[in-house]
């Protein structure tokens, strides 16, 4: 009977090759092992430029070593933290055998080659962190063997292959970030098993294909999604409107295309939506007026088309407004800055908004930033304008704007740009201009402007 279970155990690990390892190692480990472990992985540092390692001495115990924590019950190593230290080097297969080891962080070093597969032994581990370092090859099967791992954060590597989808064995996972890395292949569905998650980040990689439609289904916890610069396809799944907790969404830089769902109004927690570049059409939903915790807006370089709705102004807590480089039409709703008293950055530029320029926008105390380059837009209100005191660029180059150019503009002291070439200003070009000490880009280019400016050597003239 005994030997029965023996043979199954040997067949089990044949087909499963994987597994090998675990049996293989499974010797009785001490901290004599941990102190072997670690002086092997000293060993394979090539580069320690702080001298951090030379604490490392057989003089005294590993728990003394810097970076090294030990368990005050069993006495083995439990925690190597081993973050900023500028480390050159790789890590040794004996590593794997620090099997009481439940938190790695290499944070911010530069290890190199391949992980070993002695790793899979630590099943101990909550937490690993590769984070800033040159780790290259695949992420291996056996990254589904922690089924107590929390933490993943392999993110700025030079990691290569598939997302495994063993990964959705770790069920315990709540942090997955491998971003910035050379990771391909489809975003596996199975991910959508790790019910824990809180945040997956995979942006700046060449993962490609749909993103799952079932995906979101189970996945209650989730408040970071990151998926930008990828070559995902296809519409935004509507599971994705399950995810009520969801914080921050990333989608940008990618070919997603489809209209952006009334269902968008479900995600009321979310704090930044960054949608930008992306292939989306249709109208801006008027549910996105819901999104009242929303600070971060970006939906620029789409295929937008409709009205800037009046609603817009319920968005309250909004800094930051990106909507350039869509097809939008009609007018700027006049009363913004109603509701948008903390708007910093405006982004309207490169659609087809027409109408006079609100003069209510200027009362926008906050702004920094404001381009509404590249529209059909009329006048420009003369009072006003000289308000915004903080104003740093302001652009409404390519417009239809007519008459002098308001002299209020010279109030604003802390301006660094101002573009108002290709309209159809006229006058004296003012001396104003040299009140604002500030500027270092002035385009007053293709208008009817009469008169000359003293230039300040700073000053690109356009
Ligand atoms: C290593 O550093 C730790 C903490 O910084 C210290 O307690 C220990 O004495 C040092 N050991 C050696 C051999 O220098
Ligand atoms: C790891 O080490 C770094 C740098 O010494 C430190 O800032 C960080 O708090 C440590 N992490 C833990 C969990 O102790
Ligand atoms: C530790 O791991 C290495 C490499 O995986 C192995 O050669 C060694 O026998 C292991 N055991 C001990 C007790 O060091
Ligand atoms: C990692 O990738 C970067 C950019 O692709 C490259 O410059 C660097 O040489 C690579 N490093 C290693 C260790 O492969
Ligand atoms: C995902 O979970 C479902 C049920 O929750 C199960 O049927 C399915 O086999 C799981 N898939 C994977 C790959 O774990
Ligand atoms: C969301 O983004 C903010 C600001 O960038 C950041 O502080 C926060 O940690 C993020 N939250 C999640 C859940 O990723
Ligand atoms: C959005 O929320 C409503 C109300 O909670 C719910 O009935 C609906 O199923 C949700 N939609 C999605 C796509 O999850
Ligand atoms: C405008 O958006 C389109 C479609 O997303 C994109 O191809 C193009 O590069 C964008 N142009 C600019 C200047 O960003
Ligand atoms: C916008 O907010 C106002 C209160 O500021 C509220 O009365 C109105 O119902 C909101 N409109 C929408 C469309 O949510
Ligand atoms: C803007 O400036 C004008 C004239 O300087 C002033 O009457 C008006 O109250 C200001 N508006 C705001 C919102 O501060
Ligand atoms: C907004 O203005 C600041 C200050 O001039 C500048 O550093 C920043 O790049 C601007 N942002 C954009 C998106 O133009
Ligand atoms: C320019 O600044 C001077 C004083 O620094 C001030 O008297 C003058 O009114 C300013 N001109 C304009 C047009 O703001």
């Amino acid at each position: 009977m005994g030997n029965t279970r023996f043979i199954m155990s040997l067949m089990v690990a044949m087909l499963l090759p994987n597994l090998v390892v675990s049996f293989s190692t499974r010797t009785k480990t001490n901290i004599h092992t941990d102190q072997a472990a670690l002086l092997a992985l000293k060993a394979r540092v090539v580069s320690d430029p702080y001298n951090l390692l030379t604490n490392w001495s057989t003089a005294t115990s590993v728990c003394n070593w810097v970076g090294v924590t030990c368990g005050s019950r069993h006495r083995r190593v439990t925690a190597l933290n081993l973050t900023d230290m500028n480390l050159f080097g790789s890590v040794p297969p004996h590593m794997g055998n620090l099997s009481f080891l439940s938190w790695l962080d290499l944070t911010n070093n530069d290890f190199r080659g391949l992980l070993p597969v002695q790793l899979s032994n630590l099943h101990r581990l909550k937490f690993i962190s590769m984070f800033k370092n040159s780790f290259s090859g695949e992420i291996s099967s056996w990254f589904g063997y922690f089924p107590k791992l929390q933490h993943l954060y392999l993110s700025f590597n030079n990691f290569t292959g598939q997302i495994p989808m063993a990964l959705s064995n770790c069920k315990e996972i709540e942090i997955i970030a491998m971003d910035s890395n050379a990771i391909e292949g489809d975003l596996p569905k199975e991910m959508g098993n790790l019910t824990k998650l809180q945040s997956l980040d995979l942006q700046d990689n060449l993962i490609q294909g749909q993103i799952p439609a079932e995906m979101f289904d189970h996945l209650p916890r989730l408040q970071g999604l990151y998926l930008d610069m990828n070559r995902f396809h296809g519409g935004i799944p509507m599971s994705l409107f399950k995810c009520k907790e969801l914080r921050n969404l990333s989608l940008s830089f990618n070919r997603l295309e489809g209209i952006l769902p009334k269902e968008i109004r479900n995600l009321t927690m979310l704090g930044t939506l960054r949608l930008n570049h992306n292939l989306i059409e249709g109208e801006i939903p008027r549910q996105v007026r819901d999104l009242v915790n929303l600070e971060f807006l970006s939906i620029g370089s789409n295929m937008l088309e409709g009205q800037l709705l009046p609603s817009i102004t319920n968005l309250t807590r909004l800094r930051y407004l990106d909507l350039t480089n869509n097809s939008l039409t009609g007018r700027i709703p006049s009363d913004m800055c109603d509701g948008l008293s903390r708007l910093q950055e405006l982004y309207l530029g490169m659609n087809r908004f027409s109408g006079k320029i609100p003069t209510e926008l200027f009362m926008c105390q906050e702004l920094l930033n404001i381009s509404l380059a590249f529209n059909s837009l009329e006048g420009i209100s003369s009072k006003q304008i000289g308000n915004l005191t903080v104003l740093r660029r302001l652009s409404l180059y390519g417009n239809l704007i007519q008459g002098p150019i308001p002299k209020q503009i010279g109030n604003l002291l802390n301006l660094e740009l101002l573009r108002l070439g290709n309209n159809s200003l006229t006058g004296p070009i003012l001396p104003f201009i040299g009140n604002l000490t500030s500027l270092i880009y002035l385009d007053l280019s293709d208008n009817y402007l009469t008169g000359t400016i003293f230039l300040s050597t700073k000053l690109e003239l356009y």
